[in-house]
């Protein structure tokens, strides 16, 4: 039977070419397979090849093997053949044959193993950061670009968007296809939205590096703003932040969202920037829920169950505001702060409109040097360099968080670490969500941080501090 069905599988060309896809694509899809079992990495596109390629081709053969049978019957039948799906006679008591045999299977798996690897280090490329952040280029450029800023420049974009294990490899081989098919097709929406529905849970990605019960303490932060005077008025902000964590048997402060044995879960708005009911399960198992000022709408998503990501939506595509990024240039030193009217003429020059990354370095070299020229000669004479430095400090954080091309602009992606830019902490803590029994969640001042200084030319805790 099963000799009778190899024969009418190689009688006629259609047939025979079916048969070589399927076998030439099985070999490779389980050599494939087999080099990932024994735990060599191929990286992200692997999958779309073993997957979603190699099948398509392998069905492709089944098909052609099909397609020929019938073929040869009906060509057969209409010549009155008899027995139109007969074999050839396979003797292996003929050295010819044996040999043909012999032959075909070692070149067939030499080729095997060949293809094999060279599909391997090709998918090793494409699964590369710069492979996934510079070939869709103006796509995934504002994205690539904070990353490389980033303090995980150095983490792939497969360890936080992928991760490891096979079902997610699959997943996204599946959602890659698909991504190159827009690329192609300049089906994407601009800007990308966020945040990624399906991402992976923070438990398979950010914590493979960091454990979520990691003692942080007290954290200080302390922050310069400059006024837009001439002086450019340095003032400064210290903050000591509770991030707490697990320290002993104690969760406090706010990685305690994060303690294993606590569960916060909630549904929200597809943008997740306004949050309708949420659900705190406490270590000895009592629920409470807080339920939203007003009603909590139809549309309002599935639950989702809170982790890193919640806080940290932005840990490595950073983008900053101008105000900020103009206050850490100078406070770094990377702009002469003895220029005048320095931080007024940089916020003008980031703020204007521009239509490209060309247009905005030219139009902030132009403004700036203007300013200079016409109010202060001397000093645009003396202080070229320094100005240099200035216009090319502004053209890259211009180029870093501004892409007219995707319509990524100033803001355009809100950063949940805060309550300042965006609703962040207060999308929860507003004092709005309560129990039945009234209780709210918290909004209290002294909860998250206690404010060591704010806005002051020189704070007292800070000289206390560096004496
Ligand atoms: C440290 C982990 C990490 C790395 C590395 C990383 N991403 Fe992301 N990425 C995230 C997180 C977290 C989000 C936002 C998730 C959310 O809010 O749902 C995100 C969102 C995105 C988005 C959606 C738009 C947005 O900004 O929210 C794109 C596109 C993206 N990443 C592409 C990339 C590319 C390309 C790389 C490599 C150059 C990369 N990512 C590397 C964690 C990472
Ligand atoms: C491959 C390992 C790795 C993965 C995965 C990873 N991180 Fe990190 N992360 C690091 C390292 C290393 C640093 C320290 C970088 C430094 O100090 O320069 C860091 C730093 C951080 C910081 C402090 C950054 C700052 O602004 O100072 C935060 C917050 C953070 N990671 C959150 C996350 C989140 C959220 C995810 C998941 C989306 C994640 N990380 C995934 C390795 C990783
Ligand atoms: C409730 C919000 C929230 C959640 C949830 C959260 N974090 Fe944080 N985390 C913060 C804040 C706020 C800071 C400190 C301020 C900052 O870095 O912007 C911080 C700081 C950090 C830092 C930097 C500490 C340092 O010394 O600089 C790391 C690393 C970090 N978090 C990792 C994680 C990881 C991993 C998870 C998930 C297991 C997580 N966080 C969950 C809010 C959160
Ligand atoms: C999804 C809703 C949600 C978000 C977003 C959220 N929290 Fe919470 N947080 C809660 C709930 C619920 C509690 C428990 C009720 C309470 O203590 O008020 C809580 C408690 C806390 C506590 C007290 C923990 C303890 O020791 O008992 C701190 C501190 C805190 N949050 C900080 C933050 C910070 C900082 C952010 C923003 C970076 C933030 N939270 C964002 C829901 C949220
Ligand atoms: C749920 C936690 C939480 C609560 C409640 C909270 N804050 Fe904050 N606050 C934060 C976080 C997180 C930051 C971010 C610090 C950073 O990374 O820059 C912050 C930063 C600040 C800063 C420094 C801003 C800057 O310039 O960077 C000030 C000032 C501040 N908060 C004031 C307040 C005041 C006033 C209240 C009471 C109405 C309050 N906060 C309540 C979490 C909280």
């Amino acid at each position: 039977m099963a000799k009778h069905y190899f024969a009418a599988m190689t009688r006629n060309k259609t047939s025979l070419a079916g048969t070589g896809l399927v076998i030439g694509s099985l070999t490779l899809i389980l050599s494939l397979i087999a080099i990932q079992m024994i735990g060599l990495r191929g990286g992200a596109y692997i999958g779309i090849i073993t997957f979603v390629l190699l099948p398509m081709v392998l069905a492709t053969g089944l098909v052609l093997i099909y397609v020929g049978i019938r073929r040869q019957r009906r060509l057969g039948e209409s010549i009155g053949m008899k027995d139109a799906g007969a074999f050839p006679i396979v003797d292996l008591n003929q050295e010819r044959t044996r040999k043909a045999i012999l032959g075909v299977v070692g070149v067939g798996t030499v080729s095997a193993v060949v293809l094999a690897a060279a599909t391997y280090k090709g998918v090793e490329v494409m699964d590369s950061t710069p492979f996934c952040g510079t070939v869709c280029h103006t796509v995934m450029q504002p994205e690539f670009t904070a990353h490389q800023r980033s303090p995980h420049a150095r983490v792939a974009c497969a360890d936080c968007h992928i991760g490891p294990g096979a079902d997610w490899f699959v997943k996204a081989k599946i959602s890659g296809a698909w991504q190159l098919v827009a690329v192609a097709f300049n089906l994407y929406p601009t800007p990308i939205p966020t945040p990624v529905h399906n991402l992976r849970p923070a438990r398979d990605t950010c914590e493979q590096c960091h454990w979520p019960t990691t003692h942080v303490g007290d954290l200080l932060k302390v922050k310069s703003v400059y006024t837009d005077d001439e002086a450019n008025t340095e003032l400064k902000t210290a903050v000591l932040l509770k991030v707490g964590g697990l320290a002993g048997r104690e969760a406090s402060g706010i990685h305690w969202h994060v303690n294993p044995d606590v569960q916060i879960r909630y549904r929200s708005s597809e943008d997740r920037q306004t949050i309708y009911d949420v659900e705190l399960t406490q270590p000895d198992g009592t629920v409470k829920l807080f339920k939203p000022a007003d009603e909590t709408p139809e549309e309002a998503s599935e639950w989702r169950t809170m982790d890193c990501i919640d806080c940290h939506n932005r840990p490595t595509h950073q983008y900053h505001l101008p105000m900020d990024e103009v206050d850490n240039a100078m406070a770094k030193g990377y702009m002469d702060k003895s220029l005048p009217f320095l931080k007024r003429e940089s916020m003008k020059a980031l703020e204007a409109q521009y239509n490209n990354h060309e247009e905005a370095r030219a139009g902030i070299s132009r403004q700036m040097h203007a300013f200079y020229q016409e109010n202060y000669p001397e000093i645009a004479d003396e202080k070229n360099a320094a100005i240099e430095q200035v216009i090319r400090e502004l053209q890259v954080i211009y180029t870093s968080n501004v892409f007219p091309e995707m319509k990524v602009t100033w803001g355009t992606y809100p950063d949940n670490t805060q309550h300042f830019d965006s609703p962040g902490c207060w999308r929860c803590h507003d004092r709005k969500h309560k129990t039945d029994d009234g209780e709210k969640i918290s909004r209290d001042c002294g909860m998250c941080h206690t404010i060591l200084a704010q806005e002051e030319e020189s704070p007292e805790i800070l000289e206390t501090l560096n004496p």
